[in-house]
Protein backbone atom coordinates (compact mmCIF):
# COMPACT_ATOMS: atom_id res chain seq x y z
CA UNK A 1 0.00 0.00 0.00
CA UNK A 2 1.54 3.57 -0.58
CA UNK A 3 2.27 5.54 1.97
CA UNK A 4 0.41 8.66 2.35
CA UNK A 5 2.35 11.98 0.55
CA UNK A 6 4.04 14.09 3.50
CA UNK A 7 2.64 17.30 4.32
CA UNK A 8 3.85 20.15 2.10
CA UNK A 9 5.80 22.25 4.22
CA UNK A 10 4.32 25.65 5.37
CA UNK A 11 7.59 27.70 4.93
CA UNK A 12 10.48 27.23 2.47
CA UNK A 13 12.73 25.38 4.26
CA UNK A 14 15.48 28.36 3.79
CA UNK A 15 14.58 31.52 5.48
CA UNK A 16 15.46 34.40 4.66
CA UNK A 17 17.21 35.36 7.38
CA UNK A 18 19.62 32.58 6.43
CA UNK A 19 21.36 35.27 4.25
CA UNK A 20 22.98 36.40 7.96
CA UNK A 21 24.82 32.75 8.95
CA UNK A 22 26.03 32.47 5.04
CA UNK A 23 27.80 35.98 5.45
CA UNK A 24 29.31 34.85 8.42
CA UNK A 25 30.56 31.45 7.23
CA UNK A 26 32.29 33.15 3.98
CA UNK A 27 33.92 35.13 6.57
CA UNK A 28 35.54 32.45 8.39
CA UNK A 29 36.94 31.84 4.73
CA UNK A 30 38.13 35.25 4.68
CA UNK A 31 35.64 35.67 2.19
CA UNK A 32 33.50 39.52 3.06
CA UNK A 33 30.25 40.74 1.11
CA UNK A 34 31.38 41.91 -2.20
CA UNK A 35 28.27 44.55 -1.99
CA UNK A 36 26.97 46.39 1.61
CA UNK A 37 24.21 45.01 2.99
CA UNK A 38 22.92 48.40 4.43
CA UNK A 39 21.74 51.32 2.35
CA UNK A 40 24.19 54.40 3.83
CA UNK A 41 27.01 52.42 2.14
CA UNK A 42 25.33 51.00 -1.00
CA UNK A 43 24.93 55.05 -1.37
CA UNK A 44 28.16 56.47 -1.12
CA UNK A 45 29.85 53.68 -3.81
CA UNK A 46 26.94 54.31 -6.13
CA UNK A 47 27.76 58.03 -6.06
CA UNK A 48 31.39 56.81 -7.37
CA UNK A 49 29.70 54.57 -9.38
CA UNK A 50 27.41 56.50 -11.33
CA UNK A 51 27.96 58.99 -14.39
CA UNK A 52 27.30 61.98 -12.43
CA UNK A 53 24.09 63.34 -14.84
CA UNK A 54 22.17 59.32 -14.08
CA UNK A 55 23.54 59.72 -10.05
CA UNK A 56 21.81 63.66 -9.99
CA UNK A 57 18.83 62.20 -11.47
CA UNK A 58 18.63 59.03 -9.18
CA UNK A 59 19.80 60.40 -6.18
CA UNK A 60 18.18 63.94 -6.64
CA UNK A 61 14.51 65.29 -5.47
CA UNK A 62 11.68 67.80 -5.62
CA UNK A 63 13.29 71.70 -4.78
CA UNK A 64 15.71 71.60 -1.06
CA UNK A 65 14.52 67.96 -1.00
CA UNK A 66 12.70 68.37 2.80
CA UNK A 67 9.94 65.65 1.28
CA UNK A 68 12.83 63.42 0.10
CA UNK A 69 14.27 63.42 3.59
CA UNK A 70 11.26 63.70 5.43
CA UNK A 71 10.25 60.15 4.06
CA UNK A 72 13.23 58.43 5.58
CA UNK A 73 13.48 60.19 8.87
CA UNK A 74 9.66 59.87 9.56
CA UNK A 75 9.85 56.04 10.26
CA UNK A 76 11.98 56.77 13.39
CA UNK A 77 9.14 57.78 14.90
CA UNK A 78 7.21 54.21 14.29
CA UNK A 79 8.47 51.33 16.25
CA UNK A 80 7.53 47.69 16.28
CA UNK A 81 6.47 45.73 19.55
CA UNK A 82 8.53 43.33 20.54
CA UNK A 83 6.80 39.91 21.55
CA UNK A 84 8.06 36.68 23.19
CA UNK A 85 7.00 33.04 23.36
CA UNK A 86 5.25 33.39 20.12
CA UNK A 87 6.57 30.55 17.82
CA UNK A 88 8.22 32.43 15.29
CA UNK A 89 11.02 29.86 14.56
CA UNK A 90 9.41 29.66 11.16
CA UNK A 91 8.31 32.94 9.50
CA UNK A 92 6.31 33.23 6.50
CA UNK A 93 6.59 36.22 3.83
CA UNK A 94 4.20 35.22 1.54
CA UNK A 95 1.32 37.43 0.86
CA UNK A 96 -1.65 37.96 -1.96
CA UNK A 97 -1.83 41.11 -4.17
CA UNK A 98 -4.57 41.37 -6.49
CA UNK A 99 -4.90 37.79 -6.85
CA UNK A 100 -1.17 37.28 -7.08
CA UNK A 101 0.52 35.12 -4.80
CA UNK A 102 3.68 36.54 -3.56
CA UNK A 103 6.55 35.11 -1.88
CA UNK A 104 7.44 38.04 -0.05
CA UNK A 105 5.77 41.26 0.48
CA UNK A 106 8.76 43.54 -1.53
CA UNK A 107 8.62 45.09 -4.68
CA UNK A 108 11.04 46.91 -7.26
CA UNK A 109 9.45 49.90 -7.42
CA UNK A 110 9.24 51.33 -11.27
CA UNK A 111 12.23 53.21 -11.84
CA UNK A 112 12.53 55.15 -15.35
CA UNK A 113 16.32 55.42 -15.71
CA UNK A 114 16.91 51.87 -14.18
CA UNK A 115 18.25 51.02 -17.67
CA UNK A 116 21.10 53.77 -17.34
CA UNK A 117 22.12 52.80 -13.56
CA UNK A 118 23.74 49.23 -15.64
CA UNK A 119 26.93 50.34 -16.80
CA UNK A 120 25.86 48.35 -19.75
CA UNK A 121 22.86 50.42 -19.97
CA UNK A 122 20.57 47.73 -20.15
CA UNK A 123 19.45 47.83 -16.69
CA UNK A 124 15.86 47.08 -17.15
CA UNK A 125 16.81 43.97 -18.41
CA UNK A 126 19.06 42.89 -15.49
CA UNK A 127 16.63 44.28 -12.92
CA UNK A 128 14.03 41.74 -14.78
CA UNK A 129 16.99 39.10 -14.53
CA UNK A 130 16.92 39.65 -10.49
CA UNK A 131 13.22 39.62 -10.43
CA UNK A 132 13.57 36.08 -11.88
CA UNK A 133 16.34 35.23 -9.40
CA UNK A 134 14.35 36.83 -6.32
CA UNK A 135 10.71 36.27 -6.00
CA UNK A 136 10.74 40.15 -6.24
CA UNK A 137 8.54 41.26 -9.02
CA UNK A 138 9.83 44.02 -10.91
CA UNK A 139 7.32 47.35 -11.33
CA UNK A 140 8.57 48.17 -14.95
CA UNK A 141 8.56 51.52 -16.16
CA UNK A 142 7.19 52.73 -19.17
CA UNK A 143 10.46 54.53 -19.61
CA UNK A 144 13.21 51.95 -20.53
CA UNK A 145 16.18 51.15 -22.79
CA UNK A 146 15.02 47.78 -23.58
CA UNK A 147 11.54 47.30 -24.72
CA UNK A 148 8.92 46.05 -22.34
CA UNK A 149 8.60 42.95 -24.33
CA UNK A 150 12.36 42.19 -23.91
CA UNK A 151 12.07 42.98 -20.01
CA UNK A 152 9.07 40.55 -19.65
CA UNK A 153 10.82 38.19 -21.17
CA UNK A 154 13.64 37.67 -18.35
CA UNK A 155 10.93 37.72 -15.40
CA UNK A 156 10.89 33.83 -15.10
CA UNK A 157 8.21 32.21 -12.94
CA UNK A 158 7.75 36.11 -11.29
CA UNK A 159 5.05 37.76 -12.19
CA UNK A 160 5.57 41.23 -13.50
CA UNK A 161 3.99 44.28 -13.18
CA UNK A 162 3.91 47.11 -15.84
CA UNK A 163 3.80 50.96 -14.42
CA UNK A 164 1.40 53.26 -17.34
CA UNK A 165 2.71 56.89 -18.21
CA UNK A 166 -0.56 57.89 -19.80
CA UNK A 167 0.11 59.42 -22.92
CA UNK A 168 -1.79 62.31 -24.14
CA UNK A 169 -2.78 60.49 -27.61
CA UNK A 170 -5.26 57.66 -26.33
CA UNK A 171 -4.62 55.11 -28.70
CA UNK A 172 -0.68 55.48 -27.54
CA UNK A 173 -2.01 54.31 -23.99
CA UNK A 174 -4.14 51.92 -25.41
CA UNK A 175 -0.97 50.55 -27.75
CA UNK A 176 1.31 50.26 -24.33
CA UNK A 177 -1.44 48.67 -22.46
CA UNK A 178 -1.93 45.60 -24.77
CA UNK A 179 1.41 45.19 -25.66
CA UNK A 180 1.68 44.69 -21.90
CA UNK A 181 -1.12 42.45 -21.67
CA UNK A 182 0.56 40.64 -24.22
CA UNK A 183 4.00 40.73 -22.98
CA UNK A 184 2.89 38.58 -19.95
CA UNK A 185 2.80 41.44 -17.35
CA UNK A 186 0.15 40.51 -14.35
CA UNK A 187 -1.51 44.06 -13.53
CA UNK A 188 -1.22 47.73 -14.47
CA UNK A 189 0.34 50.44 -12.47
CA UNK A 190 -1.14 53.94 -13.48
CA UNK A 191 1.14 56.80 -12.02
CA UNK A 192 -1.05 60.01 -11.26
CA UNK A 193 1.70 62.40 -9.62
CA UNK A 194 4.07 62.26 -12.54
CA UNK A 195 2.39 64.16 -16.19
CA UNK A 196 4.56 66.78 -15.77
CA UNK A 197 8.28 66.46 -14.01
CA UNK A 198 8.65 67.77 -10.74
CA UNK A 199 11.00 71.09 -10.05
CA UNK A 200 14.05 69.38 -9.90
CA UNK A 201 17.47 71.79 -8.95
CA UNK A 202 20.15 69.30 -9.16
CA UNK A 203 19.08 68.23 -12.64
CA UNK A 204 17.92 72.51 -13.44
CA UNK A 205 21.48 73.53 -12.85
CA UNK A 206 22.98 71.34 -14.65
CA UNK A 207 20.25 71.33 -17.62
CA UNK A 208 20.10 67.76 -17.69
CA UNK A 209 17.21 65.53 -18.26
CA UNK A 210 18.03 62.04 -19.48
CA UNK A 211 14.92 61.94 -21.54
CA UNK A 212 15.23 64.47 -23.63
CA UNK A 213 18.55 63.37 -24.90
CA UNK A 214 16.41 60.55 -26.03
CA UNK A 215 17.21 57.73 -23.26
CA UNK A 216 15.22 55.39 -21.56
CA UNK A 217 12.27 56.13 -24.76
CA UNK A 218 12.12 52.36 -26.14
CA UNK A 219 8.50 51.52 -25.18
CA UNK A 220 7.71 54.69 -27.61
CA UNK A 221 9.87 54.12 -29.86
CA UNK A 222 9.09 50.55 -30.57
CA UNK A 223 5.34 51.54 -31.05
CA UNK A 224 3.75 52.10 -34.48
CA UNK A 225 1.49 53.97 -32.61
CA UNK A 226 4.37 56.21 -31.76
CA UNK A 227 6.10 56.13 -34.78
CA UNK A 228 3.28 57.33 -36.87
CA UNK A 229 3.45 60.79 -35.06
CA UNK A 230 7.47 61.27 -36.53
CA UNK A 231 8.24 62.69 -39.83
CA UNK A 232 11.96 60.63 -39.74
CA UNK A 233 12.37 57.43 -37.75
CA UNK A 234 13.91 57.65 -33.96
CA UNK A 235 17.29 56.43 -35.35
CA UNK A 236 17.09 59.18 -38.27
CA UNK A 237 16.22 61.91 -36.05
CA UNK A 238 16.57 60.76 -32.06
CA UNK A 239 16.10 64.48 -31.10
CA UNK A 240 12.87 65.12 -33.07
CA UNK A 241 11.61 61.51 -31.77
CA UNK A 242 12.71 63.07 -28.13
CA UNK A 243 10.81 66.11 -28.35
CA UNK A 244 7.54 64.47 -30.21
CA UNK A 245 7.71 62.18 -26.75
CA UNK A 246 8.06 65.46 -24.45
CA UNK A 247 5.36 66.47 -25.95
CA UNK A 248 2.39 63.24 -25.77
CA UNK A 249 3.90 61.47 -22.63
CA UNK A 250 2.09 63.12 -19.99
CA UNK A 251 -1.34 63.13 -19.86
CA UNK A 252 -2.94 64.82 -16.47
CA UNK A 253 -5.89 62.41 -15.84
CA UNK A 254 -9.32 63.07 -14.29
CA UNK A 255 -11.50 60.37 -12.58
CA UNK A 256 -13.77 59.87 -15.61
CA UNK A 257 -10.70 59.04 -17.58
CA UNK A 258 -10.17 56.04 -15.14
CA UNK A 259 -13.71 54.80 -16.81
CA UNK A 260 -11.52 54.25 -20.16
CA UNK A 261 -8.49 53.04 -18.76
CA UNK A 262 -10.44 50.60 -17.27
CA UNK A 263 -12.21 49.39 -20.53
CA UNK A 264 -8.75 48.72 -21.48
CA UNK A 265 -8.17 45.82 -20.24
CA UNK A 266 -8.98 42.95 -17.68
CA UNK A 267 -5.54 42.97 -15.87
CA UNK A 268 -5.96 44.52 -12.36
CA UNK A 269 -4.98 48.34 -12.23
CA UNK A 270 -3.37 49.94 -9.19
CA UNK A 271 -3.17 53.82 -9.11
CA UNK A 272 0.18 54.80 -7.90
CA UNK A 273 0.27 58.30 -6.11
CA UNK A 274 -2.64 58.15 -4.28
CA UNK A 275 -2.19 59.90 -0.26
CA UNK A 276 -5.71 60.97 0.54
CA UNK A 277 -8.31 58.91 2.13
CA UNK A 278 -11.22 60.35 -0.27
CA UNK A 279 -8.96 59.72 -3.18
CA UNK A 280 -8.59 55.99 -2.19
CA UNK A 281 -12.85 55.73 -1.64
CA UNK A 282 -13.38 57.00 -5.02
CA UNK A 283 -10.81 54.56 -7.03
CA UNK A 284 -12.65 52.07 -5.32
CA UNK A 285 -15.65 53.52 -6.99
CA UNK A 286 -14.30 53.57 -10.02
CA UNK A 287 -13.19 49.40 -9.95
CA UNK A 288 -9.92 49.67 -9.00
CA UNK A 289 -7.98 47.12 -7.65
CA UNK A 290 -5.48 48.24 -5.45
CA UNK A 291 -3.96 51.88 -4.26
CA UNK A 292 -0.92 52.97 -4.74
CA UNK A 293 0.57 55.11 -2.07
CA UNK A 294 3.16 56.78 -2.42
CA UNK A 295 4.81 60.27 -3.10
CA UNK A 296 7.16 59.49 -5.80
CA UNK A 297 10.21 58.98 -3.15
CA UNK A 298 10.07 63.04 -3.04
CA UNK A 299 10.60 63.40 -6.28
CA UNK A 300 7.21 65.31 -7.64
CA UNK A 301 6.35 67.69 -5.08
CA UNK A 302 8.72 69.11 -2.22
CA UNK A 303 7.01 70.62 1.33
CA UNK A 304 4.72 67.66 1.73
CA UNK A 305 4.24 65.09 4.56
CA UNK A 306 5.87 62.37 4.50
CA UNK A 307 4.39 59.18 2.85
CA UNK A 308 4.22 56.97 5.71
CA UNK A 309 2.12 59.44 7.89
CA UNK A 310 -0.19 59.21 4.80
CA UNK A 311 0.01 55.51 5.14
CA UNK A 312 -2.54 54.89 7.81
CA UNK A 313 -5.71 56.79 6.50
CA UNK A 314 -4.95 55.46 3.43
CA UNK A 315 -5.65 52.10 4.45
CA UNK A 316 -8.47 52.27 6.63
CA UNK A 317 -10.41 54.05 3.32
CA UNK A 318 -9.07 51.28 1.16
CA UNK A 319 -11.45 48.76 3.06
CA UNK A 320 -11.03 45.45 1.17
CA UNK A 321 -8.74 46.84 -1.64
CA UNK A 322 -4.82 46.46 -1.11
CA UNK A 323 -2.47 49.03 -0.45
CA UNK A 324 1.19 49.10 -2.05
CA UNK A 325 3.15 51.69 0.12
CA UNK A 326 6.95 53.26 -1.06
CA UNK A 327 8.81 56.55 -0.37
CA UNK A 328 11.51 56.13 2.04
CA UNK A 329 11.88 53.04 2.64
CA UNK A 330 15.63 51.09 3.57
CA UNK A 331 15.57 48.68 5.51
CA UNK A 332 13.90 45.46 6.30
CA UNK A 333 12.69 47.13 9.64
CA UNK A 334 11.12 49.83 7.26
CA UNK A 335 9.65 47.14 5.34
CA UNK A 336 8.33 45.62 8.77
CA UNK A 337 6.83 48.89 9.81
CA UNK A 338 4.78 50.00 6.18
CA UNK A 339 3.77 46.63 6.57
CA UNK A 340 2.60 47.02 10.61
CA UNK A 341 1.05 50.10 9.33
CA UNK A 342 -1.30 48.57 6.80
CA UNK A 343 0.48 47.96 3.41
CA UNK A 344 0.26 44.87 1.57
CA UNK A 345 3.20 44.88 -1.00
CA UNK A 346 5.87 47.60 -0.60
CA UNK A 347 8.19 48.75 -2.73
CA UNK A 348 11.93 50.35 -2.41
CA UNK A 349 13.28 52.90 -5.41
CA UNK A 350 16.80 54.23 -4.83
CA UNK A 351 18.20 50.99 -2.95
CA UNK A 352 18.15 48.13 -5.80
CA UNK A 353 19.16 51.37 -8.17
CA UNK A 354 22.13 51.61 -6.73
CA UNK A 355 22.40 48.12 -5.68
CA UNK A 356 22.29 47.81 -9.86
CA UNK A 357 24.89 50.50 -10.36
CA UNK A 358 27.17 49.01 -7.94
CA UNK A 359 26.92 44.99 -8.79
CA UNK A 360 24.68 44.78 -11.39
CA UNK A 361 22.14 41.57 -11.51
CA UNK A 362 24.48 39.97 -8.13
CA UNK A 363 23.84 43.37 -6.61
CA UNK A 364 20.43 44.11 -6.87
CA UNK A 365 20.29 40.40 -5.56
CA UNK A 366 21.97 40.90 -2.86
CA UNK A 367 20.54 44.19 -1.67
CA UNK A 368 16.96 42.59 -2.30
CA UNK A 369 18.06 40.05 0.08
CA UNK A 370 20.01 41.97 2.87
CA UNK A 371 16.47 43.83 2.95
CA UNK A 372 14.51 39.81 2.91
CA UNK A 373 16.78 38.87 5.99
CA UNK A 374 16.32 42.29 7.83
CA UNK A 375 12.84 41.72 7.82
CA UNK A 376 12.71 37.93 8.69
CA UNK A 377 15.16 38.28 11.50
CA UNK A 378 12.73 41.19 12.70
CA UNK A 379 10.13 39.18 12.64
CA UNK A 380 11.71 35.95 13.88
CA UNK A 381 13.16 38.13 17.03
CA UNK A 382 10.40 40.14 17.63
CA UNK A 383 7.60 37.12 17.81
CA UNK A 384 5.81 37.66 14.52
CA UNK A 385 5.43 34.35 12.22
CA UNK A 386 3.57 35.76 9.35
CA UNK A 387 2.89 39.00 7.68
CA UNK A 388 -0.68 39.09 9.01
CA UNK A 389 0.67 38.74 12.35
CA UNK A 390 2.54 41.72 11.93
CA UNK A 391 -0.03 43.96 10.12
CA UNK A 392 -2.92 43.11 13.28
CA UNK A 393 -0.06 43.58 15.57
CA UNK A 394 0.17 47.40 14.26
CA UNK A 395 3.30 49.90 14.95
CA UNK A 396 3.99 52.49 18.39
CA UNK A 397 4.29 55.37 18.10
CA UNK A 398 7.67 56.53 20.11
C1 LIG B 1 15.39 57.79 -10.58
C2 LIG B 1 13.95 57.50 -10.32
C3 LIG B 1 13.10 57.33 -11.39
C4 LIG B 1 11.75 57.04 -11.17
N1 LIG B 1 10.93 56.77 -12.23
C5 LIG B 1 9.65 56.43 -12.01
C6 LIG B 1 8.83 56.03 -13.08
O1 LIG B 1 9.26 55.94 -14.23
N2 LIG B 1 7.54 55.75 -12.81
C7 LIG B 1 7.02 55.82 -11.55
O2 LIG B 1 5.83 55.58 -11.35
N3 LIG B 1 7.80 56.15 -10.51
C8 LIG B 1 9.10 56.45 -10.71
N4 LIG B 1 9.90 56.75 -9.65
C9 LIG B 1 9.36 56.70 -8.27
C10 LIG B 1 9.49 55.31 -7.68
O3 LIG B 1 8.62 54.41 -8.30
C11 LIG B 1 9.17 55.30 -6.19
O4 LIG B 1 7.93 55.90 -5.97
C12 LIG B 1 10.23 56.01 -5.35
O5 LIG B 1 11.52 55.80 -5.84
C13 LIG B 1 10.15 55.50 -3.92
O6 LIG B 1 10.99 56.19 -3.11
P1 LIG B 1 12.45 55.70 -2.68
O7 LIG B 1 13.36 55.99 -3.83
O8 LIG B 1 12.69 56.58 -1.51
O9 LIG B 1 12.39 54.24 -2.32
C14 LIG B 1 11.26 57.00 -9.85
C15 LIG B 1 12.14 57.14 -8.77
C16 LIG B 1 13.49 57.39 -8.99
C17 LIG B 1 14.42 57.51 -7.82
Amino acid sequence: MALPEPPRPRVPARQFGDLQLDIYLDGLEGRIPKYPVDFASLERKAAETLPWWVHSYVAGGCGDEYTQRLNVSAFQKYGIVPRMLNGAYERDLSVELMGIDLQTPLLMSPVGVIGLCAQDFHGDLHVAEAAARTGVPMIASTLTMDPMEAVAARFGETPGFFQLYTPRDRDLAASLVHRAEQAGFRAIVVTLDTWTPGWRPRDLNAASFPQLRGYCLENYFTDETFLRRLAASPREDRDAAAREWMRIWGQSLRWDDLDWLRSLTELPIALKGICHPDDARRALDHGMDAIYCSNHGGRQANGGLAAIDLLPDVVAAAGDMPVIFDSGVRSGSDLAKALAMGATAVGVGRPYAYALAVGGTDGVVHQLGAILAELDLLMAIDGYPSIEALRRAGVRRA
